[in-house]
């Protein structure tokens, strides 16, 4: 990091907004009010629109000139390169690396899933999303996960053929390939195709999370059959990986296209294993399936206009609405990691989770007050609520009036392409593998979708997100996500595609990376390596990944933060469009992601 503060910093920081923590003396000497304005490390004079390489930085982002990608999966990231290289546009990459993913990354790229995409079409100036969530069942109902006891049945909303929403993601990359597209169907889903049938090179990633999620396929032979040996046994690093009734699903999309899923053979596969095994999906929820086109949920940020992702996703809205209380700082003078900056985050995320609990779940069903939400004079009450010399225990917040854990794996990818246009894809089965659980035949994998619904509104989901009456199981319904595919744009032109998987920190994951660049001026590598925090309200902690100082530890701690270190957090894959060209980075926290251009 080229701007990292020292301690001394820091405390001066404190100092001068009057909130000494009483654990921690200072020679007075070292309070002059002189000394608390900074600082002078921040490269100011580097505008995010011209990032090439600076002495300054340590680690350096990779360049290309025409187009580039940025995916989890190195395999899927040069489907998409060679996609751009033919002449295909953002939207033809982003539908062949949809596909690759769900053969290369089976943890969560997908077909039994859903996610969203964000679009910006440069000869239009238009940028749209394009919402592939599941749907909850039609036989869904409210209390359907309740057990007798009448609490959360966790197996089941998790584990089982019910844990799995009407997947979503064959219509959404159909669906944008209609309205975008400029290559042929066909030649966007072969690629993938051809890796399913040739077999993948097990990469060492890929052997130790499948021998982590052997537990959960146990029960089911369609899922023990491909992804262990005919004995069981586990693949180790280097051997070959075939999905042969995955190649013949995707050649059925390929010539069929997406009604082979929704109505066509795979349909009837998969609602067949959902009948032997009390599964909701029918053939008329897979043949009602729609993708939606939304408009984005735009945002304004110190000159910057963020567009994101709408409901049913709380990415957007609690990204801009973050945005909005930390623009009463001056981010930039206060520094990345000091402990002033980090308070401000962390205060504001609290107040946002808070209102996503009460507020948000599908559009189609409920009124989310996005205007509200996502407005500037919203964004100053909540501002003036946060006290900067003490951490506000989260029983003391509620939701405001706008009249508005573990083993998750989501993905991200990034495109940007010669004319401008890019593409910003989220998409997941919610938990690495899903369920566990393959449609007999099909070698698709089903997603665990239901367990983002409020199962019992109240009570915490694996993330800990607590949700309201707004994001209770409902048939037809989408759940609530925190998906936070994200376009930058500054006088019209894309500056920055960016994205996370990483469940409830997704949202504070993106925000971060955002605030990196515009506000800290790091190159898109640097942004995306600096420590990061979260905190969702509930539980009231401040989760920070290794890397902090202990001094900027201490110092949060002082402040009343509960600072607790966990494992590292999000994944992005991002891609920053300046006039010389363009700048990407794959996340390294999570192995085996690739950015590369032409
Ligand atoms: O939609 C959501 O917010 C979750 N299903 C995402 C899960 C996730 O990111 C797991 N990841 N690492």
């Amino acid at each position: 990091m080229p701007h990292r503060f020292t301690s001394l910093l820091n405390l001066l920081f404190l100092l001068g907004l009057g909130g000494l923590p009483s654990i921690i003396t200072v020679p007075s000497a070292l309070a002059e009010p002189a000394l608390v304005k900074p600082v002078g490390q921040i490269d100011v004079d580097r505008p995010l629109e011209s990032t090439f390489y600076s002495p300054r930085d340590r680690i350096h982002p990779v360049f290309a000139r025409n187009g580039m990608v940025a995916s989890q999966e190195a395999l899927a990231t040069q489907v998409g390169l060679d996609i751009l290289k033919q002449g295909g546009n953002a939207v033809d990459a982003a539908v062949a690396i949809g596909f690759a993913l769900a053969v290369t990354l089976p943890q969560a790229g997908n077909l039994g899933g859903g996610g969203f995409m964000v679009v910006y079409n440069a000869a239009k100036k238009q940028s749209e999303t394009v919402d592939f969530r599941e749907v909850a069942p039609a036989t869904a109902r409210r209390d359907l996960y309740l057990n007798e006891k009448g609490e959360v049945d966790e197996p089941r909303i998790r584990y089982s053929h019910q844990a799995a929403g009407t997947p979503g993601t064959v219509a959404g990359l159909a669906l944008a390939h209609q309205r975008h597209g400029r290559l042929a169907w066909r030649a966007v889903v072969e690629p993938a195709l051809r890796l399913a049938e040739q077999g993948i090179p097990v990469s060492p990633e890929l052997a130790q999370s499948l021998r982590e999620a052997h537990k959960r396929m146990a029960p089911w032979p369609a899922s023990m059959k491909i992804f262990f040996k005919a004995d069981g046994a586990p693949y180790q690093p280097g051997e070959t990986l075939v999905q042969s009734d995955l190649a013949t699903s995707l050649r059925l999309i390929a010539e069929q296209g997406a009604q082979a899923f929704y109505e066509g053979a795979i349909a009837q596969k998969l609602v067949a294993d959902m009948q032997a095994n009390g599964g909701l999906i029918s053939l008329d929820d897979l043949k009602n399936y729609r993708a939606v086109v939304r408009a984005p949920v735009k945002g304004h940020y110190r000159g910057y206009d963020i567009v994101s992702m709408p409901p049913p996703s709380s990415g957007g809205i609690h990204l801009v609405q973050i945005l909005n209380i930390l623009e009463t700082w001056p981010l930039a003078e206060l520094g990345p990691e000091s402990a002033a900056t980090l308070h401000r985050l962390a205060e504001a995320m609290k107040l946002a989770y808070a209102d996503r609990s009460e507020y948000l779940g599908d559009p189609d069903f409920v009124k989310i007050p996005m205007a509200g939400l996502t407005a500037k004079a919203y964004a100053k009450t909540l501002a003036a609520q946060i006290d900067l010399s003490r951490a506000r225990p989260a029983a003391e917040i509620k939701p405001g009036q706008p009249q508005p854990y573990e083993s998750g794996q989501t993905t991200h990818y990034s495109i940007i392409d010669r004319d401008g246009n890019a593409v910003a894809v989220t998409y997941t089965l919610n938990f690495g593998y899903g369920s566990g659980i393959v449609a007999a035949g099909t070698g698709i994998l089903l997603n665990n979708e239901m367990d983002d619904f409020a199962a019992k509104p109240g009570v915490p989901n694996a993330y800990g997100l607590i949700g309201g009456d707004a994001n209770a199981v409902g048939p037809g319904k989408r759940p609530l996500s925190s998906m936070t595919p994200t376009l930058v744009f500054k006088d019209g032109q894309v500056v920055l595609a960016t994205g996370s998987p990483g469940g409830s920190r997704i949202i504070t994951t993106v925000l971060q990376t955002v605030l990196n660049v515009i506000d800290h001026r790091m190159n898109i590598a640097e942004a995306t390596l600096a420590p990061r925090i979260h905190h969702q309200w509930q539980p009231d902690e401040l989760r920070v990944e290794e890397g902090l100082s202990p001094d900027t530890v201490r110092l949060l701690e002082g402040l009343g933060h509960k600072v607790v270190v966990k494992d590292a957090m999000g994944n992005t894959q991002s891609i920053v469009r300046a006039p010389e060209g363009l700048f990407g980075f794959s996340d390294p926290r999570r192995a085996g992601g690739l950015t590369a251009g032409y």
